[in-house]
This record gives C-alpha cells, sequence and structure tokens, in this order.
C-alpha cells in the first residue's frame, strides 16, 4: 500500500488494535507512525483513521480496512516559551503524551492544564475531543491548532476562534488530522499547580477504577445535573457483565475489561443494554462519548429505534 520511500521516512507495522487502546479491545490493522511531514500527501491517498493514545477508543474485534496512523517522535515535541507581561506561549506536538505536556507546564509554572491532571491523552487526542474533566477543557488554554481538514491536502494554523468547541467536541469535522497546537497560559505558582494536579489525580484515583482497562467515561453526561454514571447507577447496573465486559461496580459510566478478556461484542451487548433501559425507564437517550471504529451501527442509532433488550 505505501511505496518504498514512504516506509524509509515512517514506520509501517502490523498489529492488533488491542495493543493500542486502554480499553485492550480491537483487531487487526496496518499501523502508520508518521514522522515525515514530506509524506503526507502519499499518506492522504490511502483511506486512513488517526489515533492518539487510544484512551477512548472502542474498535471492533475484526479490526479495521484502513491504515491506522499514529504520530511518531517528530511530533512529541513540546517548546516553552518565556513569559511576556505574565502570559507565556507553549508549542506542543499532537504525539505528545498530555501528562508530559501538564507537568512542563507546572514546572513552568504555567497555570491552565493542570486541572486535567490524570486525563489519559496524547495532546492530538486531547484537541480532537476536547478532552475534560466536570470544570474544564483542553480547549479552554489553546490559542490556535495546527490541523490537516478532511479534502484539504497542506496543514494550517486555525485560530480558537474558528472552531465552534463544545462539551467534548472540537468543532472540527470528523476525520481532521491534528499536529500540534499552541497554547497560551498565565503565570502561576508551580507549588500551588502541583497541589492543585495532585488533588485532582487523587479524587478521579478515588472515585474512578483506573487500575483496569476501560476507554474511560462510555457515554456524556445528558445533563451537569444528571451525570450518565449517577443515572446508570440508579439502573442498579453496576457489576452487570457479559462476557469479559462490566460495568464498573466503583463507576457507573466505566465500562471495564478486568481480566483482558473482553470482545467487542461484549462491550458492545453491555452499551445496548444500558442505553435500552436509560431510554426505557427514565426516557433518557444516552449517548457514546467513546469513539468507535467498526462497530455496530445500532451502538448509536436512538434506543427507541431497538428491539427490547436482556443480558
Ligand atoms: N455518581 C454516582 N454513581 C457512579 C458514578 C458517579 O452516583 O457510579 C455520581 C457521583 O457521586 C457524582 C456524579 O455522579 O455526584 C458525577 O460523578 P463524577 O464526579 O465522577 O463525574 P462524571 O460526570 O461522572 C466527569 C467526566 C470524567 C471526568 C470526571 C472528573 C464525563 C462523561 N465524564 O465524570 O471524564 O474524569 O468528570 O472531572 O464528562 C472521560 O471523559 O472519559 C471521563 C472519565
Amino acid at each position: 500500500m505505501f511505496s518504498t520511500d514512504f516506509r524509509a521516512k515512517n514506520q509501517v507495522t502490523d498489529v492488533r488494535l488491542a495493543t493500542r487502546t486502554t480499553m485492550k479491545v480491537g483487531g487487526p490493522a496496518q499501523l502508520v507512525s508518521f514522522d515525515d511531514r514530506g509524506s503526507l500527501g502519499e499518506l492522504l491517498d490511502v483511506p486512513h483513521r488517526w489515533l492518539g493514545k487510544g484512551a477512548n477508543l472502542l474498535v471492533d474485534d475484526a479490526g479495521v480496512g484502513e491504515a491506522v496512523v499514529v504520530l511518531g517522535p517528530a511530533f512529541d515535541t513540546c517548546e516553552l516559551s518565556p513569559a511576556r507581561g505574565g502570559v507565556a506561549l507553549v508549542k506542543a506536538g499532537a504525539a505528545l503524551d498530555l501528562a508530559e505536556l501538564i507537568a512542563a507546564c507546572i514546572a513552568a509554572g504555567l497555570a491552565g492544564p493542570e486541572g486535567l491532571s490524570g486525563v489519559p491523552a496524547s495532546v492530538g487526542g486531547a484537541l480532537r475531543m476536547n478532552a475534560g474533566t466536570s470544570t474544564c477543557w483542553m480547549l479552554d488554554w489553546v490559542s490556535r491548532v495546527e490541523v490537516v481538514l478532511p479534502g484539504e491536502r497542506a496543514p494550517r494554523w486555525l485560530e480558537r476562534a474558528e472552531m465552534p468547541a463544545s462539551y467534548r467536541d472540537s468543532g472540527l469535522p470528523h476525520g481532521t488530522l491534528f499536529l500540534g497546537c499552541e497554547l497560551s497560559l498565565a503565570e502561576g505558582d508551580p507549588a500551588a499547580l502541583r497541589a492543585q494536579g495532585a488533588k485532582l489525580k487523587k479524587a478521579k484515583a478515588a472515585s474512578q477504577p483506573l487500575a483496569q482497562p476501560s476507554a474511560g467515561c462510555v457515554f456524556k453526561n445528558p445533563t451537569p445535573e444528571l451525570p450518565a454514571g449517577k443515572l446508570i447507577d440508579e439502573l442498579g447496573l453496576k457489576g452487570l457483565r457479559v462476557g469479559g465486559a462490566m460495568v464498573s461496580p466503583v463507576h457507573a459510566n466505566f465500562i471495564v475489561n478486568p481480566e483482558r478478556t473482553a470482545t467487542c461484542s461484549d462491550v458492545s451487548a453491555l452499551v445496548r443494554t444500558i442505553r435500552d433501559r436509560a431510554w426505557r425507564e427514565r426516557g433518557i437517550e444516552l449517548r457514546l462519548e467513546v469513539e468507535t471504529w467498526n462497530c455496530p451501527a445500532e451502538l448509536h442509532a436512538h434506543p427507541r429505534d431497538l428491539a427490547k433488550v436482556e443480558v
């Protein structure tokens, strides 16, 4: 599928996507570790999907036919410029681990990103999903992003104001490639920022099943007043199992894969059951927060259009 020149400048391997997702589910694919901007044209000519840290992704057991592209070391960058007038610019490549960006900002006494402490993501994935918590989002501090928009051939910088971002959504079209971003950050006290980051991580560790494979929160919160986890908990579904997949007894909006034996069909059956119960018993349509690759289309259908489910 790729030329010898492309393969000399970028790494192409066969993988099981279960090894590339935090859920530890997903079949085979050809993986491209993309490093050479000069090869962008050839890459864009081939059917492809973009992958970050795989922290918010459910992949079918049959895998995917398209090339799966991760950004390589050339995009694993972080440059901090000195603050002027109390504000500093930070330039981050999309392959950078979000945790590393947060640590660099805390060490330099730059405030904001510490609010994302404990969110598992690459910078690119966090931009794409507008990853965040209940109080802040990735795009809160971003001044511009470098992207390749679907149908375009070359990277360009977009101002934050050009992105109609919302809860868990960058506002840019599906298939956009994020290459990096620039953050505009105010100065803060490193010790206070570090303490705040540690506090957030501790709260997550106390309320989320972080030791078990999962894709984080499965559903978007229908409203801030009714978080999906609370709703699923009230429906009595904690601990429900299908095969190797289970609704976490710790946080009901997590589906965990404790023995790493879950298949995509196991997870899909749980998703279907949860959506069916939320609709029939509470009249609420739960929408997936996780991205799905090649999974049954019914996971996205309105639950009123699906047959009653028994698990
Ligand atoms: N709750 C229950 N039972 C549960 C889980 C939660 O009653 O099983 C209750 C909690 O007691 C709390 C409320 O639901 O009163 C909200 O729970 P939590 O504080 O855990 O927040 P959340 O809305 O469930 C959101 C994000 C998380 C993020 C946390 C912490 C979404 C869908 N989830 O969770 O993000 O880590 O806030 O900031 O927006 C993710 O995106 O993958 C994710 C995990």
